[in-house]
């Protein structure tokens, strides 16, 4: 786990998303994994601007993200879908039709899960996923748990998750279920960019680089990948007791 430690959420957008526009230049059919939240808001700022720039196409972008709430319409504004439309989607070149979303309103989950699994087998695997990490612990929306899951399945979210994100719904409740990869179709992407910021963070920052490697430290898990680049600002990194470098 290679970790680094910068000033600030737009550093840290600009270091993750100059790893995404490299390596589209390198590779222009390259398979994205990406990530909601407000944490990747500045790294998605930066592939913008840098489309907009005319420093990089995405024409041949093929794009997986993480998951998707149950029981909310795919077009509702507080679906992971349409704020990667307004994030992203919408300020750069992609083909819509290789964008991939799991479907949170799939009647039935272990089918919707295959189908999702065999479209990231089909595309080639996914080359760089972009994570970002919950306050419990969670990458995707793989809350703590007995075991670690593989492929994508519905899960039913903690009451951490729902006080974080509740408080972007304001016309109607969040849902209480969503469907996510799977920590194995997240650890089989090559090469994995983390990133966290702010105080609320370092706990879960501390317990995915210092503490047990376990199903209910989800985050944990991603310190058996061979490919990981971590990066913190100094309040997700503030409770880290050794230097990060050194990890
Ligand atoms: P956040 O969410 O970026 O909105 O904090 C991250 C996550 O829950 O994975």
């Amino acid at each position: 786990m290679d970790i680094k430690v910068l000033a600030n959420p737009q550093e840290i957008g600009a270091a993750a998303g100059k790893i995404f526009c490299d390596f589209i230049r390198n590779k222009p059919d390259a398979v994205f994994g990406l990530a909601t939240g407000m944490t990747p808001v500045p790294t998605y700022e930066y592939m913008a601007n840098e489309y907009a720039k005319g420093n990089v196409s995405f024409k041949k972008l093929t794009s997986f993200n993480l998951d998707e709430y149950c029981e909310l319409p795919r077009e509702h504004k507080n679906s992971f879908y349409s704020f990667m439309v307004d994030n992203l989607f919408s300020k750069i070149d992609l083909d819509h039709k290789n964008i991939n979303f799991l479907d949170g309103n799939a009647a039935d989950p272990a089918a919707e899960s295959e189908r999702y699994a065999n479209a990231i087998k089909a595309a080639g695997g996914i080359d760089i996923q972009l994570l970002g990490i919950g306050r419990n612990g969670h990458i995707g929306f793989n809350e703590p748990a007995d075991e670690f899951s593989d492929e994508a399945f519905k899960v039913k979210l903690t009451d951490s998750t729902i006080q974080a994100n509740s408080v972007y719904f304001d016309d109607v409740p969040m849902p209480r279920y969503a469907m996510t990869m799977g920590i194995g179709s997240i650890v089989r992407a090559r090469k994995i960019i983390m990133i966290a910021t702010g105080e609320s963070k370092a706990e879960a920052v501390k317990k995915m680089v210092e503490g047990e490697i376990n199903a209910q430290n989800p985050a944990s898990v991603l310190r058996n990948h061979p490919d990981v680049t971590v990066f913190l600002d100094r309040e997700a990194a503030s409770l880290l007791s050794k230097s990060p470098e050194s990890v």
